[in-house]
This record gives C-alpha cells, sequence and structure tokens, in this order.
C-alpha cells in the first residue's frame, strides 16, 4: 500500500493556518486526493477532551511542564486514532498545529524545556511532517485577527503580544532548524494568494 503524505501547518495564534490547512485540502480533494483534514490540539474524541484542559482557562492554569504532558498526550491518542490510520490508507493528512508548536510554544517560550520536549517526542511521537508550512506575520496584526473571533479558547492568546512576538521568532528559529521540510509563508497577504503559493509548493515536494 502506497504511504500518503503528511502535511502540517505551524504559526502563531490568527496568522491563519486553519484557513490555509481547509483552502490546501480542498485543493487536494478536487484533485482527487484522499485527504483527511485535521488540528491539534484534538483530531480524535479523547484528544479533544484534553483540548477543553488546554484551551480554557486562566493562563496560568497549568505549569509549562504539566502543559508539555498534556499536548503530548493529546498527540499521541491523534496520531493513534487518526493521523497513522489516514497515512497507512494512503490518504494524505493535513494537520493544522503538530509537534513543531510545542517545541515553540512550550520548549522555547515559557522555559528552557525544549530537551525535555524532544526526548518525551522521541519516545512517544517519532514521526515529522514530510512538510511543513510555518505561516510568518506580525503578532499584533494576528492577535486582531484571532481575538476577533472571540472563540472563547484564548487561553494563550491572552497571554499578549509579547508572547506572541517571542513566538514568532521561535517559528523563524525553527524553520532554520528544519530548512528540508519547512517553508517560511508571509501571512499578510490575500488568502487565495497564499494558497495558490502553498498548492505549487505541494506540487512541486510531494
Ligand atoms: P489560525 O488558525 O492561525 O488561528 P485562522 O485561519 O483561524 O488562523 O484565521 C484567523 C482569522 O483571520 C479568521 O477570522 C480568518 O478568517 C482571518 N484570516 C485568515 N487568513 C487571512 C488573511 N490572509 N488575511 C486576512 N484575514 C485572514
Ligand atoms: P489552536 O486551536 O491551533 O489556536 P489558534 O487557532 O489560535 O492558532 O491551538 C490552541 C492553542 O494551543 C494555541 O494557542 C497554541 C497552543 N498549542 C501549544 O501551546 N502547544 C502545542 O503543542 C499545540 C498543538 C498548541
Amino acid at each position: 500500500m502506497s504511504q500518503g503524505h503528511f502535511i502540517t501547518f505551524e504559526g502563531i495564534d490568527g496568522s491563519g493556518k486553519s484557513t490555509q490547512a481547509r483552502l490546501l485540502a480542498a485543493v487536494l480533494k478536487a484533485r482527487g486526493i484522499d485527504v483527511v483534514l485535521t488540528r491539534e490540539p484534538g483530531g480524535a474524541p479523547g484528544a479533544e477532551e484534553i483540548r477543553r484542559l488546554l484551551v480554557e482557562g486562566a493562563p496560568d492554569r497549568w505549569s509549562p511542564e504539566t502543559e508539555i504532558l498534556l499536548f503530548t498526550a493529546a498527540r499521541r491518542d491523534h496520531l493513534e486514532k487518526t493521523i497513522e490510520p489516514a497515512l497507512a490508507r494512503g490518504a494524505t493528512v493535513v494537520c493544522d498545529r503538530f509537534a513543531d508548536s510545542t517545541r515553540v510554544y512550550q520548549g522555547a517560550t515559557r522555559g528552557d524545556l525544549r530537551d525535555l520536549v524532544d526526548r518525551l517526542h522521541d519516545e512517544v511521537i517519532a514521526r515529522e511532517p514530510d512538510l511543513t508550512f510555518v505561516i510568518d506575520m506580525d503578532p499584533a496584526e494576528a492577535l486582531r485577527r484571532g481575538l476577533a473571533r472571540q472563540s472563547g479558547e484564548d487561553r494563550f492568546e491572552d497571554m499578549g503580544e509579547d508572547f506572541q512576538r517571542r513566538l514568532r521568532e521561535g517559528f523563524q528559529a525553527l524553520a532554520s532548524e528544519y530548512p528540508e521540510r519547512c517553508h517560511l509563508i508571509d501571512g499578510a497577504r490575500d488568502p487565495n494568494q497564499i494558497a495558490e503559493d502553498l498548492a505549487a509548493v505541494v506540487a512541486s515536494k510531494l
């Protein structure tokens, strides 16, 4: 059986990841490709329950260490129940956030915990995407977009613009750390123009 492709979207809150994940999934489906569109934290029933613990409530609800464990638990469930079965049947998985978010949010911005993130990842996840789009944009603009949604899931947005600024730098550094699979994309453009760029990268890389 042919192995499907695993494509992820990363970037700060409100940068347009879910919009672009949706548009890319639609382009691939229109080409007759079997696509599973999913997201983290979540993407499987158990992982969605863990998601609520993570995205709602006060910003200091969890320590960074506890957060790493919860995100990794959710990811393991998502991997077992959704991602691995889809890839095994040859589907292409388009996922809004994956392990890079833990590397940046928990590993680089809330204490020097990257080593713990990496060790846990190697032990219980041990899967990298084939292709990752890192959507780069100004945190002030992204924050305006994100909070305008009023989703009730604003625990990380509520950590403020300085935090989002450190995240942006973290994602830029991550794209340099994994140049083979990561593509840094300018997110401050028309959504359809961004989508065209992404479809061209997918066509040339996969
Ligand atoms: P993320 O998943 O990164 O948080 P979303 O895709 O949910 O971001 O987008 C956040 C908000 O910004 C949404 O209201 C969406 O409609 C809007 N948006 C997304 N992409 C763009 C864009 N390129 N230009 C302007 N607004 C956008
Ligand atoms: P998400 O729903 O993608 O938020 P948004 O649409 O605003 O970008 O993710 C929820 C929050 O969880 C988001 O603020 C980023 C954070 N997060 C982490 O801190 N670590 C992780 O490993 C993941 C997957 C998400």
